[in-house]
């Protein structure tokens, strides 16, 4: 097994799980690194609502020792908030923090944080220097190719991040007009890797080990970060870590999927300060995700929004796993009269 430093901080080189707000929580995060994510991220974090103490500081920056090695996640555009923000997470002792420079949705960028940072580097890099001086854990910068096709500034970004302080940055391969739609472009990550010493992280399209792999020997990045493949699929994290440590890889059954669903449901239950109904609300998604492309999933996943309870999600993945099963046995019987 390969490590990278980011900073003092050890990382087994596999793959990294991305932030993902409203999607990769303390529940998320502690199964994707158990399936054996090299490191996980905070959902982001405003710099702003953390100085005028939003209720959800807590329960967005709360690090967890099974989620470890974790960064906490900030973003802003202000570097006085960036550096009192820095103070106000360090309590939560996270082993570095990452500053989202990459964040499209236009709540966000229309005032001037996430992507459009891209498009003031210098504002840009009086944050990074803000963290950098304020933390006492490595600062990290995460970013896209650019805003859109005709500003692709992703290397010179970079450079800059790098000559501030930071110590590893991560390029999502598309730009900010892109959201999350059409390919992400890895021949930019390999541009970025030519043109810093710091460890540079390629993001984009990762799903599986082959993939992972590509990113890998295509861009010469040192470390992938995968987010949307993993929905449903903490697994994909143990295919890519057995990969590396040179161990056998055993794809989930059906009832290890619906195990760990279940699983999941649970620690969303159990972490939440809510009632289970409203917890199921959480839950729905994932129960969806994990239910994804096999026979008759679109029904399934239909009723998983409307779960509202864990006991109903237990029923739920039995008539899942039985239907599987006749749909097997039908097959079988059909393939046999052939
Ligand atoms: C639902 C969702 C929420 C996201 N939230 C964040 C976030 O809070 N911070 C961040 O830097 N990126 C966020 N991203 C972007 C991902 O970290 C990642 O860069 C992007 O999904 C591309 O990687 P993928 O193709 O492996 O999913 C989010 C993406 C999705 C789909």
């Amino acid at each position: 097994m390969e490590y990278i430093n980011i900073g003092n901080v050890k990382i087994e080189k596999t793959a990294a799980l991305a932030p993902m707000a409203g999607v990769a929580d303390c529940a998320y995060r502690t199964l994707c690194r158990e399936f054996g994510a090299a490191f996980t991220v905070s959902e982001m974090v405003s710099s702003k609502g953390l100085c005028y103490s939003d209720r959800k500081t807590a329960e967005l920056c709360t690090v967890t020792a099974q989620e470890r090695p974790m960064g906490i996640q900030i973003f802003g555009s202000e570097p006085e908030f960036i550096k009192r923000s820095i103070d106000i997470v360090s309590h939560f002792e996270p082993d570095f923090i990452d500053i989202n420079m990459g964040c499209p949705v236009p709540k966000v960028v229309n005032i001037g944080c996430g992507c459009a940072l891209m498009k003031d580097i210098k504002t840009a890099s009086e944050v990074t220097a803000a963290a950098v001086k304020a933390s006492s854990v490595p600062i990290t910068v995460k970013f896209r190719k650019g805003w859109d096709n005709s500003s692709v500034n992703a290397v010179e970004f970079a450079k800059a991040m790098e000559a501030e302080g930071a110590k590893a940055v991560t390029v999502h391969a598309r730009t900010r007009d892109q959201f999350y739609s059409g390919k992400a472009d890895i021949e930019i990550i390999a541009e970025v890797k030519k043109a810093v010493k710091i460890p540079v992280i390629g993001n984009g399209d990762v799903t599986d080990i082959k993939s992972c792999l590509d990113m890998y020997n295509k861009t010469g990045c040192d470390l992938v970060m995968l987010g949307r493949g993993s929905y449903g699929n903490p697994f994909v994290f143990r295919e890519i870590s057995s990969h590396f440590k040179g161990e056998k890889y055993t794809a989930p059954s059906l009832e290890e999927k619906m195990d760990i669903m279940l699983r999941h449901i649970r620690m969303i239950i159990a972490g939440s300060q809510k009632s289970e109904l409203l917890a199921m609300h959480e839950a729905r998604k994932h129960a969806a995700w994990y239910m994804n492309g096999m026979y008759a999933s679109a029904k399934f996943r239909a009723e998983c929004y409307r779960l509202e309870s864990y006991a109903q999600a237990e029923e739920l993945a039995k008539k899942f796993i039985t239907v599987q099963y006749e749909r097997e046995l039908t097959e079988n019987g059909q393939h046999n009269q052939h």
